[in-house]
């Protein structure tokens, strides 16, 4: 079965060792972090991706991608329903942004997906990351609904669902 693999990315699986190794793309913009999570990063942030997935979901669905001091990809089979992948984060290091970099990874996603059987790909991006935004819109995302998260302050983030028909 088709891997993954992005062009000028080093990306592999990332295993049960390579906490470290997500900490380290996470820890190079905490503050974007934040806003995607609506929660400070903390130091152990990596190990606590490793065996997150979606409520009611299994580990063997999940695809933690990772590259050294680069990227964090964390996808997961069938949520919310079967033919529906949901990318979970996609997260790349501040010197690499805004080079075409992420629109390759999203191609290679949507064809990686296609290849398992996959016929969507959903997020959730916040409202605030209107950078983001306009990146899956040009990307040719569909807004499906919009939804509000608690926030551990006691606040609320407004969050859109968005969907790539693949
Ligand atoms: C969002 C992200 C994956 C896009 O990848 P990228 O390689 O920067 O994107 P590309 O170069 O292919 O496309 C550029 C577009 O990405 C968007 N973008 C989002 N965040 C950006 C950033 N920090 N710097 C530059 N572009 C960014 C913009 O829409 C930009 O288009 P514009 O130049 O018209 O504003 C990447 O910027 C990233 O990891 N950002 C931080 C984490 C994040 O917000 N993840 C998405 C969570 S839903």
């Amino acid at each position: 079965m088709a891997e993954l693999a992005v062009e000028g990315l080093a990306l592999r699986r990332a295993t049960t060792a390579d906490g470290p190794a997500i900490q380290a793309v996470l820890d190079d913009d905490p503050a974007t972090w934040e806003l995607l999570e609506g929660a400070p990063l903390v130091p152990n942030e990596g190990e606590l991706m490793l065996p997150l997935v979606p409520p009611g979901g299994t580990i063997a669905n999940k695809h933690l991608f990772v590259a050294e001091g680069a990227c964090v990809i964390d996808l997961y089979a069938g949520y919310p329903q079967p033919h529906i992948w949901y990318l979970g984060l996609i997260f790349l290091t501040r010197a690499i942004r805004g080079e075409g970099l992420g629109t390759r990874v999203l191609a290679c996603l949507a064809a990686f997906v296609r290849a398992h059987g996959g016929t969507a790909l959903r997020l959730g991006v916040v409202a605030e990351n209107a950078a983001a935004r306009r990146f899956y819109d040009r990307l040719g995302f569909r807004h499906v609904f919009s939804k509000q998260r608690p926030t551990p302050s006691g606040g609320l983030t407004d969050l859109d669902v968005l969907e790539l028909a693949l």
